[in-house]
């Protein structure tokens, strides 16, 4: 058995990140290339597809919100073993200055969005017998939080979803595991603190024991592991990478 702490610990497998092209996303994907998985990324924008030249990943644009995008990019490039669903928006505001679009809008990427690219790909995993899901959701999904209820509500709905294929999945040889980040260095979150300022910044490191912003590759390290033939006996787990938020 190769291991995942070798360089080669994922050669042969093949992996699919959704919003691979930024942020947590795009550490993901090139941590996984570095454990010589073969790549494939997706994101919305097409002209996002040059990053993954740098790790010689292929590139598909579709949004993961449109119903029929993750069926059609199965249809391209076959199975993978490795899925890791990570795509996602954020939106700021409580709950009471909501309506309907905005509720859409952050279920159908952040829910309907997993849900669409899982059902596009979790056939071949059963079939071929092995299969690493790997959902990325948030802490927020298991504490709640404030000025993001619906966003959480989504998170929320990835967790219970994770840990109901892994139910359906185990005999197959299929993994599902969700992974919470806290806060992390990313374009999604400066877009949270351009708007909410330094205080938001003070509220969201202060809710960590560590008292800091996490890094991009904090989580992917994570991912590499749950992808790996190391963690064969973990699934339907529930991990925070958060400075210890989820304590
Ligand atoms: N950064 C944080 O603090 C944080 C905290 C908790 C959870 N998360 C979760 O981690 C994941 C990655 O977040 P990030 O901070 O790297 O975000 P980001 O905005 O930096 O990157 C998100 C990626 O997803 C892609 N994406 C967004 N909407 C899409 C859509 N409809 N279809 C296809 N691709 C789409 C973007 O193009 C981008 O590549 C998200 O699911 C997010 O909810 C992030």
């Amino acid at each position: 058995m190769a291991s995942v702490f070798s360089s080669d610990g994922l050669q042969g497998r093949r992996a699919l990140v959704t919003g691979g092209s930024a942020g947590i996303g795009l550490a993901i994907a090139r941590s996984l290339s570095a454990a010589g998985a073969d790549i494939v990324i997706t994101g919305r924008d097409a002209r996002a597809g040059k990053v993954s030249a740098e790790f010689g990943g292929k590139f598909i644009a579709f949004d993961v919100a449109d119903p029929n995008g993750a069926q059609s990019c199965r249809d391209e490039i076959g199975p993978v073993d490795i899925l890791i669903n990570n795509a996602g928006v954020d939106q700021h505001g409580f709950f009471t200055n909501s309506d309907l679009d905005e509720w859409r809008r952050l279920l159908d990427v952040n829910l309907t969005g997993v849900l669409s690219v899982t059902r596009a790909f979790l056939p071949d995993m059963q079939d071929q017998g092995f299969g690493r899901l790997i959902n990325i959701a948030s802490e927020a999904g298991r504490r709640g939080s404030r000025g993001g209820s619906v966003y959480a509500a989504a998170k929320g709905g990835v967790i219970a979803f994770t840990k109901s294929i892994a139910r359906e999945s185990a005999k197959f040889g299929v993994t599902s595991n969700v992974v919470l980040p806290g806060p992390v260095d990313t374009p999604l979150l400066k877009k949270a603190i351009e708007k909410g300022g330094e205080k938001i910044l003070g509220a969201m490191t202060g809710a960590t024991l560590l008292g800091r912003l996490g890094t991009p590759e904090e989580v992917s390290g994570l991912v590499v592991f749950l992808a790996s033939d190391e963690a064969s006996f973990i699934t339907g787990e529930v991990i925070g990478v958060s400075g210890g938020m989820g304590v």
